[in-house]
């Protein structure tokens, strides 16, 4: 939304705090709590250990945005929050609690603008919301692409970064025969095996543990997936990983990037804009890119036939090539 009047710039500036509800009933599990049945303000507290009349005015403001019923004094999750916020198989809460994470990093933004290069130690449990986290971002866009990119028989595929591992379950299962890697840094495989066995996916999918910017990538491989990776890099990593990638890709095999794409300018859609805002406050040296950003970038790296997708709503969109 532009802000073009006084109202929009204090809604801008207020903005925070309306984040900051959000993500205060979510650690406190007001939302999986109210979804084992409604409560009144006394007996969630005492469920949860709270203040009974800070947590009151919580909820009634909860209330106010939307994601909280009340009858007389009485408070139920609104099917949103039972659905999104609560424990259970839709839930976003890892995903929302990693954006909790990362205000740390935003609270020392004008740092990084002027120059300044140190971050503020990462939280605990910092990796797990995060990895978690990709896993309620990708769910859905998972079951797409898998489709959208078939493997056949015979196939090997490289999930680089792949975190979670949600495209390489999606590949696996999809396309029996195949064999599907992730590729990532140890500390995120100690999360993507525990949920790979929540799964029971363990056997559909092999673990290959490395920094991708130093160690051997392993292949040849007929397809190489980099999903939300090289946003988080400087224009020179990007091309010293995409020319590993090359010569890792077998003859007439495949590379496809996903990412946040912004449209030429660096200006628009806003999500990328923003998040491109994120990546100078999360990283050293990354930043959103646009489509054309990420072509010239395969070419060098010796990638032929470069095709770009077109981006949905929230400007994630896929490039992919030839080797
Ligand atoms: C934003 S997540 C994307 C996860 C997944 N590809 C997806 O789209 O859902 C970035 C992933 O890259 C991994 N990663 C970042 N730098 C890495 C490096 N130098 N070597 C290996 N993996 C790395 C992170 O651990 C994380 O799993």
């Amino acid at each position: 939304m532009q802000v073009t009047t006084v109202d929009a710039l204090m809604e801008m500036s207020h903005g925070y705090q309306r984040s900051m509800l959000l993500f205060a009933a979510l650690d406190l599990g007001v939302f999986s709590a109210l979804a084992k049945g409604p409560s009144d303000a006394a007996r969630l507290a005492r469920r949860l250990s709270l203040d009974p009349r800070n947590l009151s005015i919580l909820l009634n403001a909860l209330v106010g945005v939307g994601l909280l019923g009340k009858r007389g004094k009485v408070y139920r999750n609104k099917e949103i929050a039972d659905r999104f916020l609560a424990d259970g198989p839709l839930s976003k809460a890892s995903i929302l609690l990693h954006h909790l994470n990362c205000w740390t990093e935003w609270t020392t933004l004008g740092r990084k603008i002027r120059g300044g290069r140190k971050r503020p130690g990462k939280k605990k449990g910092y990796q797990e919301n995060f990895i978690r986290g990709m896993e309620d971002n990708s769910r859905e866009r998972a079951v797409f692409i898998a489709k959208k990119i078939p493997l056949r028989k015979g196939e090997r595929a490289l999930d680089l970064g792949g975190g979670p591992g949600t495209y390489a379950v999606e590949w696996a299962k999809r396309y029996p025969g195949t064999s599907v890697t992730v590729f990532d840094l140890p500390e995120t495989l100690a999360i993507t095996r525990k949920i790979l066995k929540e799964k029971g996916a363990s056997r559909q999918v092999a673990l290959r543990e490395g920094d991708f910017l130093r160690d051997r990538l392993g292949g040849p491989y007929d397809l190489v997936w980099i999903s939300q990776i090289l946003h988080a890099y400087s224009e020179k990593d990007c091309l010293l990983l995409l020319r590993k990638v090359r010569r890792a890709v077998a003859r007439g095999g495949r590379v496809a990037v996903q990412e946040f794409l912004l449209e030429e300018g660096g200006t628009s859609p806003p999500g990328p804009a923003f998040f491109s805002v994120h990546m100078v406050a999360a990283t050293e040296g990354g930043k959103a890119y646009t489509s054309g950003e990420v072509s010239a970038m395969l070419k060098i790296a010796g990638f032929r036939r470069i095709v770009k997708g077109r981006p949905d709503v929230r400007g994630v969109g896929v490039v992919s090539a030839t080797a």
